[in-house]
């Protein structure tokens, strides 16, 4: 008998500031009274000139800055916000910059409140997981669209020593707002744009690419129009030089979207290219989205069967095949897939990532240490399924 959608409850407390010059309205989004610690990252801010729009807006607020927040932004990095917080006593963050200065902001807003050693905020064997009672109020401006951290409560954090990456989630770290300027993203270069596209794709998939349930047609919908949108748009917001407001518009809401939590409401969600993709991270610092995009394949040729009905719907709501049995959709379904990886630019097996066999036993090791041995829909991925896929992404051949 077919499961029906679970209970759930959806409350995203993110307001959206989406559009052209939106930056000016910080000083209406923010309360006159705030101390605002402005965060970001290794300089594009600085380089592209948000960085001095924000201060401009801003000029009526006392204010300090703290960058320096790399790409998978680590626990030392941002514990010395947070030492720089309690000396200065700041009291809202504004973070500046992609998913890692956001999820870092995130982190140091909670860990600025929090009682106790700030490293039991995350779980998955590195600390003991308590829960976040509060955080100082966060605002974030959005530079690459992938993650959707800028609407939702989670942060992933790296930690160099423990040879982890791992996330907490909590409804205190949702960006009190965002300002969402389609223009921010003419500076991006090719590589993050498709990292941006990728990351979003795999997100949507993440949610959908489970297994039938009855009333869920508002979020199978919404997932396969995201996931159509995306392939329509991908070659074009790849193109560096093409900056074309709509199309980068179209990307930025849909990458928000991918991830706010609404396409999972009530149905079961699958994160194992994310829990196998960021043991690569944490073993040669290749991308995000490249490691996902790299298992992908090997994901969805591994775990057919467990996923056969919803792959058939993938295979003709998404990319339009009509014809043939439903394997020969399902398989046609993974190619389109892959191929789609591919014209954007991005890697779709192991190899092309400098993952070679012998890494593959530190990884399934890593999954263990992180609790990650009863993966997707089901719980049925175990390390040994977990393996498999490692071993068919290295070269693929589907
Ligand atoms: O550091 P700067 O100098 O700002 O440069 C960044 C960085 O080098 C650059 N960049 C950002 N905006 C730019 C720009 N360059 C030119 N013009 C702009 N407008 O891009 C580089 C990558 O930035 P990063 O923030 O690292 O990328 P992304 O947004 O892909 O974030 C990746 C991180 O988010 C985590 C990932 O694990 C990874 O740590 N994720 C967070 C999630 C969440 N919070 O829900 C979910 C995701 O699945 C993901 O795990
Ligand atoms: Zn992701």
């Amino acid at each position: 008998m077919q499961q029906e959608v679970a209970n759930f409850i959806f409350h995203n407390p993110t307001k959206i500031v989406f559009g052209k010059d939106q930056i000016p309205s910080l000083s209406t989004l923010i309360p006159k009274d705030k101390k605002v610690l402005i965060t970001y990252g290794g300089g594009s801010v600085k380089r592209f000139g948000t960085l001095d729009r924000v201060r401009e807006a801003l000029a009526d607020y006392e204010i300090g800055e703290f960058g320096g927040i790399e790409a998978n932004p680590t626990y030392e990095t941002c514990m010395r916000a947070v030492e720089l917080i309690q000396k200065e006593g700041y009291d809202y963050i504004l973070a500046v910059g992609g998913g890692s200065v956001i999820d870092g902001s995130k982190f140091i807003a909670a860990a600025a409140e929090f009682d106790g050693d700030p490293v039991n905020i995350f779980a998955k064997g590195v600390g003991t997981g308590e829960e976040v009672k509060s955080a100082l109020p966060l605002g974030t401006i959005l530079t690459l669209p992938a993650t959707g951290s800028e609407m939702n409560g989670t942060a992933v954090v790296t930690f160099k020593e423990k040879e982890a990456k791992v996330s907490f989630n909590s409804i205190k770290v949702y960006p009190a707002f965002s300002i969402l300027e389609p223009e921010l993203t003419y500076t991006l270069p090719k590589r993050q744009l498709a990292n941006g596209v990728t990351d979003s794709f795999v997100h949507i998939l993440e949610q959908y690419l489970t297994y039938p349930v009855g009333g869920a047609r508002v979020q199978d919908g919404f997932s396969e129009s995201l996931l159509r949108t995306l392939i329509e748009i991908g070659p074009e917001v790849i193109d560096e030089e093409k900056q074309d407001y709509a199309i980068r518009a179209d990307f930025m809401w849909t990458a928000t979207i991918a991830l706010n939590r609404l396409l999972s409401t009530g149905v079961p969600g699958d994160w194992s290219t994310h829990a196998l993709g960021h043991e690569i991270t944490v073993l040669n610092h290749t991308d995000h989205a490249r490691t996902l995009s790299a298992i992908l394949p090997a994901v969805l040729s591994v775990r057919k069967e467990a996923k056969f009905d919803k792959l058939v719907q993938y295979a003709e709501n998404v990319w339009n095949i009509q014809e043939g049995s439903d394997e020969v959709k399902a398989d046609a379904a993974i190619l389109k897939t892959a191929a789609f990886l591919k014209s954007i630019d991005m890697p779709v097996s192991l190899t092309e990532i400098d993952v070679k066999q012998e890494d593959i036993d530190y990884l399934v090791k890593q999954l263990e240490a992180h609790g990650n041995t009863a993966i997707s829909e089901r719980g049925d991925q175990t390390l040994a399924v977990s393996r498999d896929i490692y071993e068919k992404a290295l070269s693929l051949e589907i």
